[in-house]
């Protein structure tokens, strides 16, 4: 207890910070300030000594408003407070900082001075309705794991992390784009070998944002990836993860095919929960499939579509299963085949006009022929009825007989 008392004595005779009740918690473990009196330091080392090794010459414990700090573990956590900025009145020995759940919008230029978090290691900043990360924000020499999920980002500088080179391993950017433009910026990212980019609407991704030459884990999944024709994985020689899963993929054709395969380090693709389309045109992902090692659950993956396919295994397909002339083409077939009557119907009616014009002369004689018989036929008619119908003419022929 004495022990303590001289520390929190040491914090406020540096008249640094008034004790915060975070302080009274116990939770900064050390407080030997630059004012502080030699014999009370030396008291406080000589009671303390295991302890106090890590404080060595550094600040005084102070912890910022609103947070939660604990020296032993080196982590600082702002969580669910309200605040609109980044605290600057961190204590340096932070290693791990926790800012989650805050309305911070923007991070500008030295939001997290380099000289002031020289070992700040691990940054969560998810949750913070982030809009914009400006250049110089998080140059930050020890960073080697950032959280920036579920924000909003618009833009994100390519400075961001610094003019030269990040140490950056390990970025999570999970629902966190609301412009897909923010990708570009990644490219200056040496070390990044972890990089987790689900849940962000995605329906394709630019290729030069993936040149990231360390990269060793990349997470798509739960976007909405219709295809991967346009995407390029060449320059991710260390790629040894893939997840793919729970994206709107129908097909992979074989140029992507080929990337996979010239990938020698890429051993765990993961593809689940995609719409596969089961027509010809897959003919050349089930054969990589079946000759694959590379694919994680290759035989939990199924297709989505024609019905006559659905929940059908991509593994047990065989080629004769495979229609390219599927159901829906029958309205276009039949209309085709409509328009083909058709036509042949007007070339009869066209020949049968044109036998009846070159005929004509034929025709015209047969039709007077036609004419004069039905005339002369009636005339006799004509005749024989008038000799039946006249009594005169009756008894004159029957006088003629007799
Ligand atoms: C959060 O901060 C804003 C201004 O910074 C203030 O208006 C608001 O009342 C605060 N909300 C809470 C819950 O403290
Ligand atoms: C960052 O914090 C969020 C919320 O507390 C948590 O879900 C997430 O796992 C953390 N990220 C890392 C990399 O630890
Ligand atoms: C998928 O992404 C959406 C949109 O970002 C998100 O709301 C949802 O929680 C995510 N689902 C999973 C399983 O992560
Ligand atoms: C791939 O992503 C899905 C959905 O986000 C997740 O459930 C699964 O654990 C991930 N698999 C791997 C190997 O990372
Ligand atoms: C793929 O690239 C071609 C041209 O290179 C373009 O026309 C097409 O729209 C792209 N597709 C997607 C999904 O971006
Ligand atoms: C894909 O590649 C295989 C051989 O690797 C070849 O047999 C097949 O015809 C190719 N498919 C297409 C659509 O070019
Ligand atoms: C296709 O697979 C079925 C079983 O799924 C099998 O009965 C059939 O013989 C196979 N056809 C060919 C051509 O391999
Ligand atoms: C493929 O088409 C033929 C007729 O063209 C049909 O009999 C067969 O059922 C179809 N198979 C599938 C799997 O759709």
């Amino acid at each position: 207890p004495r022990g303590r008392d001289g520390r929190w004595g040491a914090a406020g005779h540096g008249g640094r910070r008034r004790v915060r009740p975070s302080l009274l918690r116990g939770k900064v473990a050390c407080g030997a300030g630059p004012g502080a009196m030699p014999g009370r330091g030396a008291l406080c080392l000589g009671l303390l000594l295991p302890v106090l090794l890590g404080c060595g010459s550094a600040q005084p414990g102070a912890c910022p408003a609103l947070c939660e700090c604990s020296e032993p573990a080196k982590t600082v956590k702002c969580v669910n407070r309200n605040l609109t900025a980044v605290p600057p009145d961190l204590p340096p020995y932070v290693r791990s900082l926790f800012i989650t759940g805050n309305p911070l919008t923007d991070l500008p230029a030295g939001a997290f001075p380099a000289q002031r978090l020289p070992d700040l290691a691990s940054l969560n900043l998810s949750g913070n309705h982030l809009r914009t990360v400006e250049a110089g924000s998080l140059a930050l020499p020890a960073l080697r794991q950032l959280d920036l999920s579920g924000n909003a980002l618009v833009s994100l500088s390519p400075q961001a992390f610094g003019e030269g080179g990040s140490p950056l391993e390990e970025l999570a950017l999970r629902g966190a784009l609301r412009d897909h433009g923010v990708l570009l910026s990644l490219a200056r990212l040496p070390d990044l070998a972890s990089l987790n980019l689900s849940g962000n609407h995605l329906r394709t991704v630019e290729a030069g944002s993936l040149a990231l030459p360390a990269l060793r884990q990349l997470d798509l999944s739960n976007n909405s990836l219709v295809g991967l024709r346009n995407v390029s994985f060449q320059g991710l020689g260390q790629l040894q993860s893939l997840n793919l899963s729970d994206n709107s993929l129908g097909v992979l054709w074989n140029s992507t095919l080929a990337q996979f395969r010239s990938l020698p380090a890429l051993r765990h693709i993961v593809l689940g929960r995609n719409t596969w389309v089961c027509d010809c045109a897959i003919e050349d992902l089930v054969a990589w499939l079946k000759e694959s090692n590379q694919v994680e659950g290759k035989e939990a993956l199924t297709c989505a579509s024609p019905d006559k396919m659905l929940g059908k295994a991509l593994l047990k397909i065989n080629g004769s299963d495979l229609n390219c002339s599927v159901p829906t083409d029958l309205p276009s077939q039949l209309q085709t085949s409509y328009v083909f009557l058709g036509i042949v119907l007007a070339l009869i009616g066209a020949i049968f006009l044109l036998v009846l014009y070159l005929n004509r002369k034929g025709i015209k004689k047969w039709m007077h022929n036609i004419r004069d018989a039905c005339r002369d036929h009636m005339e006799g008619y004509h005749y024989r009825y008038e000799i039946n119908a006249d009594p005169r003419l009756t008894n004159l022929s029957s006088n003629s007989d007799v």
